[in-house]
């Protein structure tokens, strides 16, 4: 399949990728499954287990861990930083270009040299990941949902899900509910309250613009938009100030991916409880247990990894920096790894 595409990073600024996207794909196995290959990689799946192979070595992963954590990797453009699809697995993102490794952030594949990682154009590797997301997730399983609100990910190849895998993401501009700008959430819109957050109120702010400036004062309830969220872990830009994104998000279960920092990131847990595991970000060896509730505040240093865990539906705002120049600034050592000396 060849495709020519031009990216809009969903994060980060805006990557220009016009390639040709060559997917490199095996013939379909008994399960009914394509296998794919990108560089030396090679990924097929079965009815319960993906398995990764490169020269060096080989890996296996349950198919459900695997597509969650694919949908996320590709639904925001690489993330910023690394995306750990578990302990082995995992890209990091150059904004332009992306690695793939197996192995490089892990302790015991790197000392017995058997890690291995490659390069690929962004345009190339999502493509790859993209066709992989789309023939690998069957019909009724949605990589987004929370585990209590899909259908299964195993068994033989069964259909497909594309309306829940190329969902629209949430980017504004400048705010939610800005004329012109991302919509509010409503039962017309297909969003309905979720069911852990019935007792969410559902009003709008009364909004007295100055004559002249209606189409510049703007308010919504954030909590009632994040109470209508159809999915987890997906963080939405739903205001932006020049490089300071407020991503909010939804949360229940587990963090489909470890996320390795490139920069600082800050937590505000808005409702309920999530607990983190945060560990080095190059070895995985265990630095800190987070347990955060409704009201407290976190930062997140740019060099560890983390995952978090959600025992309900959640309330998360994710606050990002996305100014391009901060992992230069940070690996060289300009800037600190943490955000504030107290
Ligand atoms: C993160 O890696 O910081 C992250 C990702 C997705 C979420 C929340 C946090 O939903
Ligand atoms: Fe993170």
């Amino acid at each position: 399949m060849a495709t020519t595409e031009t990216d809009q990073a969903t994060f980060g600024g805006t990557v220009e990728a016009t390639v040709e996207a060559q997917v490199e794909t095996v013939e379909r196995n008994p399960e009914g499954y394509l296998g794919f290959k990108l560089g030396e990689f090679e990924f097929s799946r079965d009815d319960y287990f993906v398995y990764i192979s490169w020269p060096t070595g080989s890996h296996v992963m349950s198919a459900d861990t695997f597509l969650k954590a694919l949908q996320r990797d590709v639904a925001w453009e690489f993330f910023y930083g690394i995306v750990n699809f578990d302990g082995v697995i995992g890209t990091v993102n150059h904004y332009g270009d992306v690695d793939l490794f197996a192995g490089r952030y892990n302790d015991g594949w790197r000392k017995a040299e058997l890690d291995h990682l490659e390069n690929f154009p962004t345009a190339h590797i999502k493509a790859t990941f993209e066709a992989m997301l789309d023939d690998w997730t069957n019909e009724g399983f949605d990589p987004f949902a929370s585990p209590d609100e899909t259908g299964t990910a195993f068994g033989p190849k069964n259909g497909s899900n594309k309306a829940a895998i190329t969902r629209h993401r949430v980017t504004a501009q400048r705010m939610v509910g800005v004329p012109g700008d991302e919509g509010l959430r409503s039962d017309e819109t297909g969003h309905t309250v979720n069911r852990h957050f019935l007792d969410v109120p559902q009003d709008e702010p009364e909004i007295h613009a100055e004559q002249g400036f209606e189409g510049d004062v703007a308010a919504f309830n954030l909590f009632a938009y994040l109470s209508r969220s159809d999915v987890t872990w997906n963080p939405s830009v739903v205001a932006a100030c020049k490089d300071s994104l407020a991503c909010p998000t939804t949360e229940e279960y587990i963090l489909p991916i470890i996320h390795g920092n490139d920069r600082v990131e800050w937590f505000v847990q808005l409702s309920d409880k999530i607990i983190w595991d945060v560990e080095d970000r190059d070895t995985g060896t265990v630095r800190a247990k987070v347990v955060m509730k409704a009201g407290d505040v976190c930062a997140m240093p740019a060099d560890i990894r983390h995952q978090g865990y959600s025992p309900k539906r959640s309330m998360l705002l994710v606050w990002e920096n996305a100014d391009s120049e901060l992992p230069a600034l940070i690996s060289s050592g300009k800037l600190p790894t943490y955000p504030v000396d107290l």
